[in-house]
């Protein structure tokens, strides 16, 4: 059985040692949606390696796959063919409460359509993967209020999602997925409801985690700005992988 001190993926990893391996590896990734005539594949055979500590811009046109790659790699949503391995671990093998610890514990999904509980607060929102664990000390809510002010929400804490714009939803949703400092963070879209001031909080906040303890980050975006701001971009097109490179963003400033 596992224990909160024990990382969730133990179990499953056995004694591989997990730091050596790559944070995301994908082999024939596949993804239809439908049957039949109706059938849609919006990823095709999607073979890509992601090193630990990347901050990576996933890029490509609206419809281009970018959300549905993400779902996969975050274990929101199942392939139809082809594997997903996170730390090593294949989620593919995995039963769906295996997924949901592993997404609870080990990684952070900012939705592009936020997914904030509409009965929780905006600092219960943030706190609910702690609640669930039965870990939320009085540590962890001063972090949390700590987050709070940092990204400019200090005063929306008790707010529940209806009383908050667009923006402040965005910007819970990201907390809620970096407060137990995941190692993989999967944000979709993140600054794509926000103006620029806001945009750059976002952004600052991603890339200062990266740089503090190392988080992967795979981040979808339209936003130049912020995909300047990565190591790598990825480019989608039609499901397919059409670019992708180690671009330094100091390579980048010098083109
Ligand atoms: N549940 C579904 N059923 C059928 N087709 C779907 C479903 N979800 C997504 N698609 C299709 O898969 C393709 C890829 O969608 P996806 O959401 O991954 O695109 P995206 O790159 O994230 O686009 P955007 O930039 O607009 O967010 C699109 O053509 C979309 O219509
Ligand atoms: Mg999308």
């Amino acid at each position: 059985m596992m224990t909160n001190t024990m990382p969730s993926m133990t179990a499953e990893t056995h004694s591989t040692d997990t730091a050596a391996l790559p944070m995301v590896a994908t082999a024939n990734l596949t993804k239809t949606y439908g049957s039949g005539p109706g059938a849609f594949t919006s990823l095709h055979e999607v073979s890509m390696t992601i090193p630990r500590g990347r901050f990576v811009a996933l890029l490509g046109r609206s419809g281009s796959g970018k959300s549905t790659l993400l779902n996969l790699l975050g274990a929101v949503d199942r392939p139809t063919s082809g594997s997903i391995r996170v730390a090593g671990t294949d989620l593919t093998q995995l039963s769906d409460a295996q997924l949901a610890l592993i997404r609870r514990r080990r990684l952070g999904f900012v939705f592009q359509s936020f997914h904030l509980l509409p009965d929780l607060t905006a600092f219960d929102n943030i706190a609910v993967p702690w609640v669930l664990d039965r870990t939320l000390t009085g540590e962890r809510r001063a972090e949390i209020h700590a987050l709070l002010d940092r990204l400019g929400l200090a005063d929306k804490a008790r707010r529940y999602p209806d009383e908050l714009s667009g923006g402040e939803q965005q910007r819970i949703a990201l907390a809620r997925a970096v407060i137990h400092r995941p190692e993989l963070i999967l944000a979709d879209e993140p600054t794509g409801n926000l103006d620029a001031q806001s945009g750059r909080i976002i952004l600052d906040l991603l890339v200062e985690l990266h740089r503090e303890y190392g988080a992967t980050v795979v981040m979808a975006t339209h936003s130049s700005e912020a995909a300047e701001r990565c190591d790598e971009r990825i480019l989608l097109a039609d499901g397919r992988i059409v670019d992708s490179g180690g671009t330094t963003c100091g390579e980048r400033a010098d083109l």
